[in-house]
């Protein structure tokens, strides 16, 4: 896949989506930081600015990862990140990843709108078609928000990783492109 086109701006009601940049690197490393994030996603090592910087450099300039910055439509303000990477072009498909860094952003609706302009961004613009994404099973939220943004369960896969000591369920989702039906 070809990088994102740098003065892409997808604009939706509460929000709009920007690429990231080298210049969001600070804020980026602190959301992805957070326990609320954390807790969330399954790789749960600290992210340093390193880190960051070799995924940016690695997958995100070269677009492997398609990520973008979510920011709030009043005022500019940079509420979190939604992103596609695990691209498979021979099947047309992706993976999808979202979280807010901001909580004052949270419930709101703005993580269901963010997912939806990217699926439509998968859909629409790169002609995808399907997209997943892996939810743990206690993250209510986010399999609510998936459901809202169109996504369907596809597996319930049963004590799937390990976690803190802890085997935990993991929750598949799917989405196929409405207009290849
Ligand atoms: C998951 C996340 C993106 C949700 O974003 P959000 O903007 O707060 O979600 P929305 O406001 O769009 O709400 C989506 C649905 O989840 C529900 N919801 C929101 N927060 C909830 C909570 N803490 N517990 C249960 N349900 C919740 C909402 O009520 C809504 O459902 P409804 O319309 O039926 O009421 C956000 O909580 C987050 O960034 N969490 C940390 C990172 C994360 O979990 N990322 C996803 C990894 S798979």
């Amino acid at each position: 896949m070809e990088p994102i086109k740098k003065d892409l701006v997808i604009r939706g009601q509460q929000i709009y989506l920007r690429p990231i940049t080298a210049d969001d690197t600070e804020l980026a490393v602190r959301w992805r930081n957070k326990p609320a994030v954390v807790k969330n996603f399954i790789y749960r090592k600290p992210v340093s600015r390193k880190d960051h910087e070799k995924w940016l450099t690695n997958k995100v300039f070269k677009g492997l990862v398609h990520q973008f910055i979510i920011c709030r439509s009043e005022d500019a303000m940079p509420l979190g990140s939604v992103y596609l990477q695990n691209f498979e072009d021979e099947h047309k498909r992706a993976e999808s990843g979202i979280y807010l860094g901001e909580e004052q952003a949270y419930g709101k609706g703005i993580g269901t709108e963010a997912v939806k302009l990217i699926a439509d961004y998968a859909f629409g613009t790169l002609g995808l078609h399907k997209l997943s994404a892996r939810v743990l099973a206690y993250n209510t939220a986010s399999r609510r928000l998936h459901e809202k943004a169109g996504y369907v369960q596809e597996a319930h896969l049963k004590d799937e990783l390990f976690l803190e000591g802890k085997y935990e369920d993991l929750i598949l989702f799917g989405a196929v492109n409405p207009r290849d039906h």
